[in-house]
């Protein structure tokens, strides 16, 4: 290469990286997105992101050729422009080079929970800013990890809790605001779901629920990577849509920290005497596992400001969904399981009133702009609500409404409630991820914003 070739090459070279190095979202413009998982979860997404006249689909990345193929076509039905397409081949790293798509701006990780850490990581180092799934990671230490590539690199990260944007818990956050439960005192939430049919399958694609008792390798979706979580791990295994709520209506890490925690499980019974019933025997290779997972793990967490908060992760028994739901003050509760308030002055004594007039009367903003833009999205709505906060702060190069301190407070709850089981039960401290700053941080969440 002679002097001049070099020069030029130099040239070329400082303008490539001049590029790389003021990512798309920077510049606040229509965004480029990739989804990376592009299962059930993923689909929801793409949905929410294909209905957006701001956003072009650009790259999708799933290691199961069915799914992958079933998001290429909700983008052709979308009359998107056709995005390219990683995975096919079952390269489990084919995300990597997803990430290094000309002008990305940002990627949904949907993947099984073991993935988001190294996913998310090795996002923010390309610059591209990461919606991630709830969880954050899987030890305590893929926690800080994911914390400390934010900070270093400022790329933008966003978790996508979509239970913060549900409509009652955005209701009963004004009424925490407006003071109507005093000083809070006492929270509850967690993930009471009856996961068994999800769990299980009988591996076929189109039947994902309900169909069987097969689970890795040989099931489908979820069936495939979320069942050894309990068959490895006993803890809270799904914090986030309990405590991202109750963590917003306490201020965490805004003017309040967690301190301490520790968890209870309860003996394990639930998935085994399914797999049992629904296979008529213990003869399925299915009905000789051990799991490990309690079937109610209940963690309680103290708070700085005084307040304790409960959680009950319930996923193995028969039983209607209900996040339980609870917010406490020196005035009066809500409660979500009876759709139930009671204020004292304003309720009659020792009674609930129904929730539904609250509802209205306080109804967050955000929900009294959007609610016909979300109609029809999943959950009630709250998925149009959370991609469409991570896509208008990304545009707006805002701070994002759920942040990384949130993702890694609310999420590190797992290991650390796996690890005070694993040691009898025991509290611990909780880890402080500011590092002292929550005593000066503002509200920025989603709940002050404009979207
Ligand atoms: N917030 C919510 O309400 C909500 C609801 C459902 C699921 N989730 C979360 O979404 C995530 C995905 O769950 P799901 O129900 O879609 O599961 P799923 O199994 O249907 O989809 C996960 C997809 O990731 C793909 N995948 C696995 N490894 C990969 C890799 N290395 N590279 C690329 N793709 C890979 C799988 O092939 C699969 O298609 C999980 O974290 C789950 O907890 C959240």
């Amino acid at each position: 290469m002679n002097r001049r070739d070099f020069i030029a090459a130099g040239g070329l070279l400082a303008a490539t990286s001049l590029l790389s190095a003021t990512p798309a979202w920077a510049r606040g413009r229509r965004l480029r997105m990739g989804v990376i998982g592009t299962g059930m979860r993923g689909q929801v997404h793409l949905t929410e992101l294909l209905r957006r006249d701001d956003v072009d689909v650009v790259a999708l990345c799933d290691i199961e050729p069915i799914m992958l193929r079933q998001a290429q076509a909700m983008v052709a039905k979308a009359g998107k422009p056709e995005p390219k397409l990683y995975g096919a081949d079952g390269d489990v790293n084919a995300w990597k080079r997803l990430l290094e798509t000309r002008g990305l701006d940002g990627v949904i990780i949907a993947t099984p929970w073991e993935w988001h850490a190294p996913m998310a990581i090795g996002a923010m180092q390309a610059k591209v800013a990461v919606g991630c799934e709830v969880v954050a990671g899987i030890t305590l230490q893929d926690h800080w990890d994911v914390l400390e590539t934010q900070l270093r690199t400022g790329t933008p990260y966003m978790l996508l809790e979509n239970v913060c944007y549900r409509r009652d818990v955005m209701a009963a956050l004004q009424m925490v605001r407006a003071g109507l439960f005093g000083e809070l005192i006492h929270l509850q939430g967690g993930y009471q779901h009856d996961l068994r049919g999800v769990k299980f399958n009988d591996g076929n694609p189109a039947h994902p629920y309900d169909s069987g008792v097969e689970f890795g390798p040989k099931g489908w979706s979820e069936a495939r990577w979320r069942t050894e979580h309990s068959v490895e791990r006993n803890g809270d295994l799904y914090p986030s849509h309990g405590i991202g709520p109750c963590a917003m209506y306490t201020g965490i890490n805004r003017g309040n920290r967690f301190t301490r925690i520790n968890a209870f499980a309860t003996k394990a019974r639930g998935l085994h005497d399914y797999t049992v019933e629904k296979s008529g025997g213990t003869t399925h290779p299915s009905t000789k596992v051990t799991f490990k997972l309690g079937d109610v793990v209940t963690t309680t967490l103290a708070c700085a400001n005084g307040e304790t908060i409960l959680l009950q992760h319930d996923t193995s028994l028969p039983r209607p969904y209900s996040l339980g739901f609870r917010v406490q003050g020196t005035k009066g509760l809500w409660m979500d399981l009876n759709h139930g308030v009671h204020i004292e002055g304003r309720s009659p004594p020792h009674e609930w009133e129904d929730f539904k007039a609250y509802q209205d009367q306080y109804e967050h903003p955000l929900w009294k702009q959007y609610a016909g833009d979300a109609a029809g999205a999943g959950h009630g709505g709250m998925d149009w609500f959370v991609m469409h906060a991570f896509v208008e702060a990304l545009k707006a190069q805002a701070p994002m409404p759920i942040d990384i301190f949130d993702a890694v407070t609310w999420s590190a709850i797992t290991p650390l409630s796996e690890q005070s089981i694993a040691q009898g039960f025991q509290t611990l401290d909780f880890p402080d991820f500011t590092r002292g700053q929550w005593q000066q941080r503002k509200p920025i969440f989603a709940f002050d914003a404009r979207y």
